[in-house]
């Protein structure tokens, strides 16, 4: 399923009033994602200051259980653009494809004889999934800094895909491809997108659930506007998703509040024609087998040879 952006984009971001404290605040503020690139190279001095970037981030014990595969090749830019449904990749001059990687520190253990279980740990896999997103995020914003437009693609870990991603960048076992960056000079930079607001990110010492008005209202300063049409395809389908997650009493109430309102609310288009809630959770299981393949074993009972 592909994330377009849809365009949604309606003044500050904000309510620092376009005032901030220095540019590193306001790049961070103001930043976008940028799905359109210029046919420009990125010169090797300034990649080589983004990977600097990306190689001094935070990360578990220093450990740095992440690799990060360059992709320049026009063909093979191309090639991910098709697999991942989202032409645009085959445009930027540079994809990043962010990796967890064991196979290094395993590689690193065996040579200096020392005892080794980390693709068996799920603290290990969910520490190495955070480090390698902190460390895509250092890259993406000192892209942001140095001119450069970029946007992550979560669709490289479609199921079909994912074997076909290990095979193309011969990932070895333990070397788990989670992210994909795409970067380049952008052709525009979009306005960035609203956000709910910081008083309902944040809660001051515990957990403090806004009330329903406030929630309501926070989302729908979000998406200002944001109405769908009823056609009979998109009732068809939203009916069915409601049925199957939560059967019959649901998907009238859910075609019952359409109808009151004339109209699909942003929620509904969410989560019944997007991101389908019923579609969602397929295919859980396969991703435990894709996990096994690349080499992981955590979700499974570990014995020690020495037991
Ligand atoms: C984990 C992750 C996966 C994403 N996957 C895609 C994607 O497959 N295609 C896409 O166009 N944008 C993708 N995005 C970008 C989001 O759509 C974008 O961040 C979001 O719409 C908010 O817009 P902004 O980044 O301009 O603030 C992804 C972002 C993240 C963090």
């Amino acid at each position: 399923m592909t994330d377009n952006g849809e365009c949604m984009h309606h003044g500050p971001a904000d309510n620092t009033g376009g005032a901030f404290a220095n540019e590193t605040m306001r790049l961070l503020i103001e930043r976008s994602s940028c799905r359109s690139f210029l046919d420009k190279p990125i010169p090797p001095d300034v990649m080589e200051q983004l990977f600097q970037a990306g190689v001094h981030a935070a990360t578990g014990g220093n450990l740095q259980p992440f690799s990060i595969i360059k992709v320049e090749d026009k063909a093979v830019s191309a090639e991910l653009g098709e697999k991942c449904h989202q032409k645009f990749i085959g445009e930027a001059p540079v994809n990043l494809i962010f990796c967890i990687d064991w196979h290094r520190n395993r590689r690193w253990a065996e040579l200096e004889k020392a005892p080794y279980s980390a693709q068996n740990s799920f603290r290990h896999f969910w520490i190495a999934f955070q480090d390698v997103i902190i460390a895509a995020q250092n890259i993406c914003t000192a892209a942001d800094a140095m001119g450069l437009g970029s946007v992550y693609i979560g669709t490289i870990m479609d199921l079909g895909y994912f074997g076909d991603i290990r095979k193309m960048f011969e990932l070895p076992d333990g070397v788990f491809p989670v992210v994909l960056l795409c970067l380049g000079y952008p052709k525009m930079r979009p306005k960035p997108r609203k956000k709910l607001p910081v008083d309902i990110i944040v809660h001051n010492e515990k957990y403090n659930d806004p009330s329903d008005s406030k929630l309501l209202e926070a989302f729908s300063r979000k998406y200002p506007d944001r109405k769908f049409e009823i056609n009979d395809e998109r009732i068809g389908y939203i009916e069915k998703v409601c049925r199957r997650v939560h059967g019959d009493g649901f998907a009238l109430k859910c075609l019952d509040e359409i109808k009151k309102r004339g109209h699909i609310n942003m929620a509904q288009y969410y989560f019944g024609l997007h991101y389908m809630a019923d579609e969602m959770p397929e295919g859980n299981e396969k991703f435990v087998k894709v996990t096994e393949d690349a080499g992981f074993g955590w979700f499974r009972e570990y014995r020690f040879k020495g037991d």
